[in-house]
């Protein structure tokens, strides 16, 4: 038996390379002056490899969009593989008067194999109970495992999660419902959406030998790559795939209106998965800070060394040879932000998340425009830095809410407004 100290301190590793906190120790001294973070040049995402002006939507659609999606994958995530042969779906529980009778709950296996020993996806999806057409969804990772999203007591506790912590069901609570105020479900049912989430770890625990376990070891074969031919969150921004490959077999969902959405380094992620697959109508970046919307060239908190040094697992090895020559980067996140034109784009921070760097991630969102601009599509409508919690924009949009790292209920109603707007 473990006793209760070994316990704890396996919580609080656990807790610890989960929350990201280890950065903070990796990365001394992040740069919090304005005033210091000094001139950078950002690529364009208008001038071709060949030096060649970018005029047209089809000038992107037709070249310039895959070449720069090909520079993501050399220089940050590395291969976004197909979808795996023998991947199956095995509902697992229906609740047809879930939140109180307003919603209808389905929990999913997605086997990416054949047969039943996984690896597997466990997808909890709610949509509304009271509509005869199929709804929108916001589909998006969670930290802890599906039963943390809800106190809902129908919901399958993960054992991923349980692995991850290493504690068994009956030493520690699993988080039953402490992510509640992060899925306000009830109101996104209320409003005519379905969302849909599973726990990110079910592909690749998140920690640096994490692929040891993770899909990049045991689908390799089927999918025909090496650990190193890509990185955790290009496995990660996979599996979301694989979650729009299921929505795209219910009924219940609107499957050309599902829209990709993370908080964190679960907003990085619904970046990467929606830059590579445009079956998703629109994405939500909340809080992604560096790796996610706000530009790796302005030296602001995060910055692309203290991610690596932390994190060397998200990314391929060629990332952090940019570690200490920022300016050798010859993409940026606007790039990324723009490889989602011209589907709606939003991009949030928060105040006080000073280590995300909200006004790079302004302005990363603001230097996707011009790919926008080819479409014929508005952006934010200013160059300024609005104020707190005001929304701002039009098929790009961006908010900065007053507070902490997080995304609130408040981030959630600009969410379906710009989705009621843009998207249903
Ligand atoms: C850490 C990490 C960030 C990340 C965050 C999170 O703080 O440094 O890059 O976004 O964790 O995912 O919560």
């Amino acid at each position: 038996m473990p006793t209760s100290t070994h316990v704890y301190l396996r919580f609080f590793i656990a807790m610890v390379l989960s929350s990201g906190a280890i950065s903070v120790f990796a990365q001394k001294n992040p740069n919090y002056t304005e005033s210091a973070v000094g001139t950078y040049q950002l690529p364009s995402p208008l001038i071709t490899n060949q030096h060649k002006k970018v005029r047209t939507s089809s000038d992107w659609n037709g070249h310039r969009r895959n070449e720069v999606l090909q520079l993501f994958k050399e220089n940050m995530y590395g291969q976004f593989p197909g979808p795996s042969a023998d991947m199956h779906f095995v509902m697992q529980k229906i609740d047809s008067a879930a939140v109180g009778g307003l919603a209808i709950s389905k929990q999913v296996r997605i086997y990416l194999t054949a047969g039943e020993k996984g690896p597997y996806i466990d997808l909890l999806l709610y949509v509304p109970a009271n509509t005869t057409h199929p709804v929108p969804v916001f589909a998006g990772w969670n930290f802890k495992g599906n039963q943390s999203v809800s106190t809902d007591e129908n919901i399958l506790v993960s054992q991923t999660y349980l692995d991850f912590l290493k504690i068994k069901k009956d030493t520690l609570a699993p988080a039953r419902g402490d992510q509640e105020k992060c899925w306000p479900i009830k109101t996104i049912i209320e409003h005519g959406y379905g969302v849909a989430t599973a726990y990110y770890g079910d592909l690749e625990p998140d920690y640096p030998d994490g692929w040891q376990t993770g899909i990049r070891s045991t689908l390799a074969k089927s999918l025909q790559l090496k650990s190193t031919d890509w990185c955790a969150m290009g496995a990660w921004a996979w599996g979301l795939s694989r979650i729009l490959d299921y929505l795209q077999t219910d009924k219940a969902v609107d499957a050309a209106r599902v829209m990709v959405i993370g908080h964190s380094r679960l907003g990085k992620i619904a970046l990467w998965a929606a830059a590579n697959d445009t079956r998703f109508a629109a994405v939500v970046s909340n809080d992604s800070g560096e790796g996610g919307a706000a530009l790796s060239h302005r030296n602001y908190g995060q910055n692309l060394k203290g991610m690596i040094t932390s994190f060397p697992h998200w990314y391929i090895s060629t990332y952090k040879d940019y570690a200490d020559d920022i300016n050798a980067l010859p993409i940026d996140q606007h790039m990324l932000l723009a490889l989602a034109a011209p589907r709606p784009l939003y991009v949030a921070s928060a105040t006080n998340d000073r280590w995300a760097d909200p006004y790079g991630e302004f302005l990363g969102a603001k230097n996707a425009e011009p790919v926008y601009a080819l479409f014929g599509k508005k952006g934010l409508g200013t160059d300024e830095m609005p104020a707190p919690d005001t929304s701002v924009g039009n098929t790009i949009r961006y908010h900065i809410r007053t507070g902490d790292h997080d995304i609130l209920l408040f981030d959630w109603m600009q969410y379906i407004k710009f989705a009621d707007e843009l998207v249903k």
